[in-house]
C-alpha cells in the first residue's frame, strides 16, 4: 500500500489476501520483526506490516508522541475495507491502544502482544532519559546489546541466527528515530481507562518469560478488557513474534479467523 504521510511517501509492505490484519512493530525495531508471523498469517489474511514514521518504508520524520503514531495507523486503517484486525507489539501496542480509544469505524478486532496500558512512572522516565543520552552519543549500537538481552529468553539467546537477525534490525535504526521513540514512550498516555471501553474482540498475548511487560501485567490488562482472550507463549521472553513466530502466528490466526469473517 502506498500512502502520503506528513507530505512524504510511505510504503506499507503487505502480502496475502482476505480480511486485513495490520501488524505494528515495537522499539527499537521496524516492520520486519513480523516477517515470520506475516508469512504464516498471509495464507488466510491480507497482512500489512507498516514501519512507524522515521524508519524503513516511512520516510516522514519520526513521531515524538504515540498519538502521532496512532494518527499514522488511522490513515492506514482509513484506506482499508472493513473488517480490519490490528495487532500491536509492545511500543506498537501503546500506539494501538491509542487507536482503540478512538474506535475507528472498520476496526473489528485487536491483538495486544507483550505490551501494557499504563503510563511511565518516575523510575521508567529516568531510564528513558538514560537511553536517550546513550543513543544521542552512540546511536543504535549504544543500546543494542542490552536490548537483545532484555528482548530474548535464555533459549533464544543461544540461537545465534536469531540473535544476529535481531541485532541487524536494531543496528539499522537511526539515532534520531530511536530518540523520538524513547521520548514518545516516556510521555505515553495512561490508557488503563480505555481498557473497559474496548468494544471489539481482543486477544492479549505475552511471552511466559517477558520481563519488560510481565505476564502478571498482561493478565491484569486482559481482565480489564470485556470478554478478552488471554494467551501465554512458552519459552519466549518479550520478543515473542521473532522468538516463537509459529506459535504467535497460530494464536493470531485462530483468533482473527473467528472474529474477522466478512459480514454477510
Ligand atoms: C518495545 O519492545 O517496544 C519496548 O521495549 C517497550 C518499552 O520499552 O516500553
Amino acid at each position: 500500500m502506498e500512502l502520503a504521510w506528513k507530505g512524504r511517501p510511505a510504503h506499507v509492505r503487505e502480502m496475502g489476501q482476505g480480511p486485513a490484519v495490520v501488524l505494528v512493530h515495537g522499539y527499537p525495531l521496524d516492520g520486519a520483526m513480523w516477517s515470520g508471523v506475516a508469512r504464516n498469517l498471509s495464507e488466510h489474511f491480507r497482512v500489512l506490516k507498516p514501519d512507524l514514521p522515521g524508519r524503513g518504508g516511512t520516510a516522514a520524520p519520526p513521531s515524538v508522541r504515540l498519538e502521532d503514531c496512532a494518527d499514522f495507523l488511522d490513515t492506514i486503517l482509513a484506506a482499508l475495507p472493513e473488517p480490519v484486525g490490528l495487532a500491536g507489539f509492545s511500543m506498537g501496542g501503546y500506539a494501538v491502544l491509542s487507536v482503540a480509544a478512538r474506535a475507528p469505524r472498520n476496526l473489528r478486532a485487536l491483538a495486544l502482544l507483550d505490551t501494557r496500558a499504563d503510563g511511565e512512572d518516575a523510575a521508567g522516565r529516568a531510564r528513558r532519559d538514560e537511553a536517550i543520552a546513550a543513543v544521542r552519543s552512540g546511536g543504535a549500537a549504544a543500546i543494542a546489546e542490552e536490548m537483545i538481552r532484555r528482548l530474548l529468553a535464555p533459549d533464544s539467546l543461544r540461537n545465534r541466527e536469531l540473535v544476529e537477525r535481531v541485532r541487524r534490525l536494531i543496528l539499522r535504526q537511526n539515532a534520531e528515530t530511536l530518540e523520538a521513540d524513547l521520548e514518545a514512550m516516556r510521555e505515553r498516555p495512561d490508557q488503563t481507562a480505555t481498557l473497559p471501553r474496548i468494544a471489539v474482540p481482543t486477544l492479549v498475548m505475552v511471552g511466559e518469560e517477558d520481563a519488560i511487560s510481565t505476564p502478571a501485567e498482561a493478565r491484569r490488562m486482559a481482565e480489564a478488557i470485556p470478554g478478552s482472550t488471554f494467551v501465554t507463549i512458552p519459552a519466549a521472553a518479550h520478543l515473542t513474534p521473532m522468538e516463537r513466530p509459529g506459535a504467535v502466528a497460530d494464536a493470531l490466526a485462530d483468533f482473527f479467523a473467528g472474529v474477522l469473517a466478512p459480514r454477510a
